[in-house]
């Protein structure tokens, strides 16, 4: 697929939770077809501390207002320069990069998002949706500040939610959560992202019920174009590049 370098311009920097924000950005020229699962690697500007780019899943995209966007969580310098940005401003993206999620056969797929994990969900229940196909959303967090954004989600599917502390849905890991007891066996698909072991869990509990699970990984990544190799993952079939190769692996072909 035809990767591209343009500047986007800033059209909203949106703070949704005390560490979370979105960035609208609206592309120079019409955007390519951008598929569920793929990221961008974004230029941190004036930060030297910063220079190499950062990988970002594309949580959104707008074709009608060239637009698209990125759920970002402030972890270090790059994310709090982004989250800094103002309207107006420019940001430089090489996009769309990596593979994406499959499509599954049947109808009804189970979508689990872990924290900011649930990034490339958004644009996979939408994608979905446009397909005929049922997504369920399963968002799991700490608390209902890691909830991000939840009402979108309901656009296209049905939405279940679990925190830790039970703020919010239902109380406990997302592996707990009812959806895996009552539901699971309806699902032609699961997909996950988020913090590893939210991940093997998923990927553990599709495996006992013979359901084909991908997981989108977010290895430290530095060149993003397969010449670094610090993304290398193992797989039964070799190592594999996740910027290349990946994000999207079939559970089935990692070695957990
Ligand atoms: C394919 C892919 C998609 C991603 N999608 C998103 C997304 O949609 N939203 C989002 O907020 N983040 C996403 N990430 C993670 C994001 O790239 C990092 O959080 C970001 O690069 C950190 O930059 P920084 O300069 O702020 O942090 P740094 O100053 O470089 O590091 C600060 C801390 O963040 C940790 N960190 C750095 N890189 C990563 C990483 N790749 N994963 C986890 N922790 C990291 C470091 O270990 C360190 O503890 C994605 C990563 C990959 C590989
Ligand atoms: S980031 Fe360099 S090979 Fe993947």
């Amino acid at each position: 697929m035809k990767k591209f370098i343009h500047d986007f311009e800033v059209t909203l920097n949106d703070k949704i939770s005390n560490d979370c924000f979105v960035l609208y950005l609206k592309c120079p020229v019409s955007l390519p077809t951008i598929l569920p699962g793929q990221f961008a690697e974004i230029l941190v500007g004036n930060s030297s501390e910063a220079y190499l780019r950062r990988p970002f899943s594309i949580y959104d995209v707008d074709y009608q207002k060239n637009e698209l966007s990125l759920l970002i969580k402030e972890v270090g310098k790059g994310t709090l320069a982004l989250s800094k940005l103002k309207i107006g401003e420019t940001l430089n993206l090489v996009y769309p990069l990596g593979n994406s999620f499959s499509i599954p056969p049947g109808n009804k797929a189970l979508l689990v998002g872990g924290g900011v994990g649930i990034a490339p969900m958004l644009l996979l229940s939408k994608v979905l949706n446009e397909k005929g196909k049922q997504p369920d959303v399963l968002i799991g967090g700490r608390s209902k500040n890691d909830i991000l954004e939840p009402e979108k989600y309901t656009v296209y599917g049905n939405l279940f939610v679990t925190t830790d502390d039970g703020s919010m849905g239902e109380k406990g890991m997302v592996t707990q959560h009812s959806v895996f007891a009552e539901k699971i066996s309806e699902y032609s698909q699961i997909y996950a992202c988020g913090p590893d072991p939210m991940m093997k869990a998923v990927a553990k509990v599709a495996a006992s019920q013979n359901i084909p699970c991908e997981i989108s990984l977010e290895n430290t990544m530095a060149c993003g174009i397969g010449a670094c190799l610090c993304c290398v993952v193992e797989t039964v079939d070799g190592n594999k590049t996740t910027c290349i190769e990946g994000p999207v692996f079939n559970t089935k072909k990692l070695i957990l």
